[in-house]
């Protein structure tokens, strides 16, 4: 039995509910959720992200971090199975000894059953990590997101023609949409100039999340790799709303069916995500493409490192993973706001 017969006890106690809590129910139910089962990350899973490709991905990333001048600490957020924890720190004991002795690396995941899958993986590395359970009250080094903001709940807004209104669950077949008022919390964020009829996707806790984010940092920076889109493509190209669902690497717009089984995400509108980060006292230092900031971060130096190391075919495969992840990862940007001063 998946979340599905949860959410109907939830809306028979309390009426409709919101989108974003019928994502969580459905992505984080301790027991039947999405993230919980660990199903994204079994066999072939449902998508792709950089990590689970190849390692050659959290290597660069770790070329990146160490060209950077490496701090001690690093806090990774939702690292799924924790691949890009284990390429980062394979990559600084083979390459950097002495900073793999003097690195902590602590994990923060929301989801207890990939929190196990993670503790397996990253067996090797045990001395260098930590779990923990909240963000920390102050932090000096660099909070790493990959593909977590993106898998926050989040809430659909549908303009009318005077104001906006919000998209709620209730009980059809097995559910259908009703209309509530907008949460006010969101309304500042909400584009003014979307027409009558538009859905705009939105996650008010991914953006409060930056900014807890924002007010952990003392110094240091915060490297967050996503899909999404400006808000000036939102608004010309997605009327009916970013929200996409992943099953078995095909795409659909229906959360209501597989539920507990497919993922369910949106895209982000960077424009809002960018302000937030502004707004919070961050500075902007890189905002690229993933394959203009791999380049950048050396992931051409990263292969050829590897050629006297590896078998031909190893560094096959590697090639074809970077090709993929510099030609296939098309809407993905990354995001690197500091604070160096506080
Ligand atoms: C799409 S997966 C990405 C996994 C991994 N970073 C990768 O790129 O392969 C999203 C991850 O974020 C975690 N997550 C979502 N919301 C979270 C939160 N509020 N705090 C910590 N982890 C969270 C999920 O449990 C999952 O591990």
């Amino acid at each position: 039995m998946g979340p599905e017969r949860h959410i109907k006890e939830l809306i028979g106690s309390r009426g409709p509910i919101p989108f974003s809590r019928f994502v969580e129910e459905a992505l984080y139910h301790p027991e039947t959720g999405y993230y919980s089962t660990g199903k994204p990350f079994r066999g072939r899973g449902d998508f792709y992200t950089g990590p689970s490709l190849h390692p050659v991905f959290g290597w660069t990333m770790a070329r990146f971090l160490v060209s950077r001048g490496i701090p001690g600490l690093i806090l990774e957020v939702g690292p799924g199975k924790g691949f890009l924890a284990s390429d980062i720190l394979d990559y600084l004991s083979s390459r950097e000894p002495d900073t793999y002795r003097e690195i902590r690396y602590l994990i923060l995941e929301k989801s207890p059953g990939l929190r196990t899958q993670q503790e397996k993986l990253l067996s090797l590395h045990s001395e260098r990590v930590e779990w923990i359970d909240s963000l920390p009250q102050s932090f000096n080094g660099v909070i790493l997101a990959n593909e977590v903001l993106d898998a926050f709940g989040f809430d659909r807004f549908l303009r009318q023609k005077t104001g906006w209104s919000m998209m709620m669950v209730d009980i059809g077949d097995p559910f259908a949409w009703a209309d509530g008022p907008a949460r006010e919390d969101a309304l500042p964020f909400l584009p003014s100039e979307a027409p009558e009829g538009f859905i705009y996707d939105l996650s008010v806790e991914a953006l409060s999340f930056l900014s807890a984010c924002a007010s952990s940092l003392d110094s240091g920076y915060i490297l967050v790799v996503d899909y999404g889109y400006p808000r000036s493509v939102i608004l010309s190209s997605y009327p009916r709303g970013t929200l996409t669902c992943y099953y078995k690497h095909t795409v659909s717009d229906d959360p209501f069916e597989r539920i507990g089984e497919q993922d369910i995400t949106y895209f982000l509108d960077w424009d809002i995500f960018r302000e937030t980060a502004l707004r919070s006292g961050l500075r902007e230092e890189i905002f690229a493409s993933q394959a203009e900031f791999l380049m950048s971060a050396g992931i051409h130096q990263v292969l050829s490192e590897m050629e006297t190391a590896q078998s031909s075919l190893e560094i096959m495969k590697a090639r074809l993973a970077a090709k993929n992840l510099l030609l296939t990862f098309k809407n993905y940007r990354v995001v690197v706001w500091g604070r160096h001063d506080r």
